[in-house]
């Protein structure tokens, strides 16, 4: 009979433990016995393993958060790490390993799949919407929410003050999540990674609003590689401008909470599909799914691929908040 090992890398996201749950089940149904291992690629490394039976999935998938754990290891960006995982993988007669990650999990897993030739398979779960080859991200949908969650409750404070509000939302190398977001939210205008320093141009359109009668205003700034970078924009936006704002930086918050039915059926759709994937003789790959189809994406395209924001989304933010 074969086995599987399973884990969960890098940041986690809501959804993580639908796609867990998702994998055991249709394993299982197989009869493919499968392998937990804990915290992420410094468990593999460390052999935290543990036999999955159907208690460990019971009861997780409204769960954010991962129940195996996760890290973002340093050790597994070595040969000696990973010469280590292949190892215990192999004393614990595990056939294939499934990673549930983003894309800096994958540049592990590209390796560790052509060097140790142990067959392994990924899952895109990130709440930043950054991964090539596939349309969404398990995690995405809930993040997103969760950030028009906070931007609808800071709107009721905003009116009631007539103030201006800086909203930082996450997205280290994707301005996806401000995007949508700032979309749903009814932005006023939205401060991408690349726009840090644009602040004229905010200044202006601020400007416009206020003496056109607004009275408060939500502006919608992606941390980038700057996480906290709205204090500074703020300050900047006060030096130009004489309007009483608030920074409310969203951090983690996004990172929680019961995964939404959209992430729900997508970690349902990709979980099933990475074990079908194994049972088929694929390696090296992602499962994604592009336009409603799943889609498998060898790992050097995943990593060395761009996920770009579509046109229309980003023409959209444009006419409505900007
Ligand atoms: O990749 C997910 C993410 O939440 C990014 O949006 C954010 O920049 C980063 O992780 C935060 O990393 P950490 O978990 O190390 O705080």
């Amino acid at each position: 009979s074969s086995r599987i090992g399973i884990l969960t890398s890098g940041g986690d996201a809501p959804g993580m433990n639908a796609a867990i749950r998702a994998v055991y089940r249709a394993a299982h149904e197989l009869g493919i016995e499968v392998v937990g291992i804990r915290r992420g690629f410094s468990g593999l490394i460390e052999g935290d393993f543990f036999l999955m039976d159907r208690s460990h999935v019971a009861n997780i998938i409204h769960l954010g958060g991962t129940v195996l754990g996760t890290s973002r290891s340093e050790e597994f960006k070595t040969s000696e790490g990973r010469k280590k995982s292949a190892e215990n993988l192999r004393n614990a007669e595990i056939d294939a390993l499934l990673v549930i990650g983003g894309e800096g999990s994958f540049r592990g897993a590209d390796l560790f799949n052509d060097e140790t030739g142990i067959p392994t398979i990924g899952i895109p779960g990130s709440i930043d919407n950054d991964i090539p080859g596939t349309d969404f991200s398990i995690g995405f949908d809930t993040a997103i929410n969760t950030a028009l969650e906070a931007i609808d409750k800071i709107r009721d404070t905003a009116i009631s003050h007539g103030r201006l509000f800086f909203v930082e939302v996450m997205g280290r190398s994707s301005d996806l999540i401000a995007i949508e977001s700032g979309i749903a939210g009814g932005a006023e205008y939205l401060v991408l990674p690349g726009d840090h320093d644009a602040i004229m141009d905010l200044c202006a359109r601020l400007t416009d609003a206020f003496s056109a009668g607004k009275r408060y205003a939500i502006v919608v700034v992606a941390e980038g590689e700057r996480p906290g970078c709205s204090f500074e924009i703020s300050k900047k936006v006060s030096e130009q401008i004489d309007i009483e704002s608030r920074v409310v930086v969203l951090g983690h918050i996004q990172r929680g909470g019961s995964p939404t039915a959209r992430d729900r059926v997508l970690a349902a759709k990709l979980g099933v599909s990475a074990v079908y994937a194994y049972t088929k003789s694929h390696a090296g790959v992602m499962v994604g799914e592009l336009r409603r189809s799943v889609v498998l994406t060898p790992f050097d395209k995943v990593i060395t691929g761009r996920q770009k924001p579509e046109p229309n989304i980003i023409r959209l933010a444009h006419i409505l908040t900007k």
